[in-house]
């Protein structure tokens, strides 16, 4: 099985609402999925006709190779879920209401024991397990739940915004079980908003706006896709801009021609390509601060404190060398150097902002 999911214009409307919009989505089995999307896209209603807690309107999709629409219980038997809203029983301890969960995937009664307690461990809950699940805080409840979704050890992992209030140990604990699940060869498919745990797990992402899959690749291609998309802008803007300037030069007196030119150089210097870097000179001084500010490839340079200097430079491979060979020439130490490329925040930004004008990545 190459998918653990796919949709087939998949569609869920409420009312004259449209929630999903044939979404067509492949999510490849074995990986960490990260689906991501503004508050309100239609990420946990696709997860909920996904895991037939709802059916769609029209299409449908195949989740662990079954039709949801054919084979909702071979489809129940193999998914897990994690919800956006903790759905355990408030008037059944942590550990009713684990069994009842193990007992309605029919995992064998001489498993529950061993497999309730291995996970509560690991999740760090078990000293709840007597506790009703309404005295339970926040934190606790999600806990709870994770055990509770993975007691049938099932091939494939719903999570919906898993690590929502969670403290950042316990969210780490998540992070880390999410990671031996996937060892284990499982399938996660996580909504989250938290970019940081999204590049930190996720092997592929998809971004879906108004119910549309607006963007969907490697969260690294989706941040390249954007440099390169920036870069293009800049270089059209620049020759479309040269191109108007040279056409009012064929009308022009030589002074005015003069002041044309003046226009086209200030056009290339507004969209040069240019990248950020930050670095940290332990011993710099004011020496090495002009050195630098002097390179034909530094374009502007700030001092703040403690040694760190940020720099606009020509974005060419050579100019970071330039810059760093200029420190050590002239004896600066370099603790830290990192460039400011787009963050899978800038893309989820720009994507979701841009599918409303009609535009896609
Ligand atoms: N039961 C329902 N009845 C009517 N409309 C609904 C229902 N459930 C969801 N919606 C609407 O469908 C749209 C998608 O909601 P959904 O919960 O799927 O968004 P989401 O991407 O999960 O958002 P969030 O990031 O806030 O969790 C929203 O406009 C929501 O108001
Ligand atoms: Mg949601």
């Amino acid at each position: 099985m190459k998918y653990a999911v796919e949709t087939f214009d998949l569609t869920k409307n409420y009312g004259d609402f449209t929630a999903v919009d044939k979404l067509k989505m492949k999510i490849r089995n074995k990986s960490i999925f990260g689906f991501l999307g503004p508050n309100g896209a239609g990420k946990t209603t696709t997860v909920k006709v996904l895991t037939c807690l709802a059916l769609p309107t029209s299409g449908t999709a195949t989740v662990a190779g079954y039709d949801i629409l054919e084979n909702p219980n071979e489809v129940r038997q193999k998914i897990g879920m994690i919800p956006q809203m903790v759905s355990l029983y408030g008037d059944l301890t942590v550990k009713e209401n684990i069994h009842m969960c193990a007992d309605f995937y029919g995992v064998p009664e001489d498993l529950i024991e061993s497999r309730a307690d291995e996970l509560m461990e690991m999740m760090d809950i078990k000293y709840a397990e007597n506790k009703y699940v309404s005295q339970l805080s926040g934190g606790m409840k999600q806990k709870a739940s994770v055990v509770a979704s993975l007691i049938h050890q099932p091939d494939i992992l719903f999570m919906d915004e898993p690590t929502i209030g969670l403290d950042p140990t316990t969210k780490r604990i998540l992070w880390n079980l999410v990671e031996e699940l996937h060892s284990e060869g499982r399938t996660i498919i996580l909504c989250s908003h938290d970019m940081y745990e999204v590049e930190l797990l996720c092997d592929d992402v998809g971004i879906i706006n108004n119910g549309v899959l607006a963007a969907f690749n490697t969260p690294q291609a989706l941040k390249d896709a954007m440099i390169n998309e920036q870069k293009n802008v800049k270089n059209s803007k620049r020759s479309n801009i040269a191109k108007i300037v040279e056409e009012i030069q064929k009308e022009a007196t030589p002074e005015e021609y003069a002041a044309y030119d003046k226009i086209k150089d200030h056009a290339e210097e507004e969209n040069r390509d240019t990248r950020q870097l930050s670095v940290i000179i332990s011993n710099l001084n004011d020496e090495l601060f002009n050195q630098l500010k002097n390179l034909s490839i530094t374009y502007n340079i700030t001092k703040q404190s403690s040694g760190r200097i940020t720099l606009d430079i020509l974005d060419s491979d050579e100019s970071v060398t330039e810059v760093i060979s200029t420190i050590i020439m002239n004896n600066g130490i370099i603790t830290s150097i990192s460039t400011k490329d787009p963050s899978l925040e800038d893309v989820f930004v720009k994507v979701t902002a841009k599918k409303k004008e009609g535009g896609e990545i």
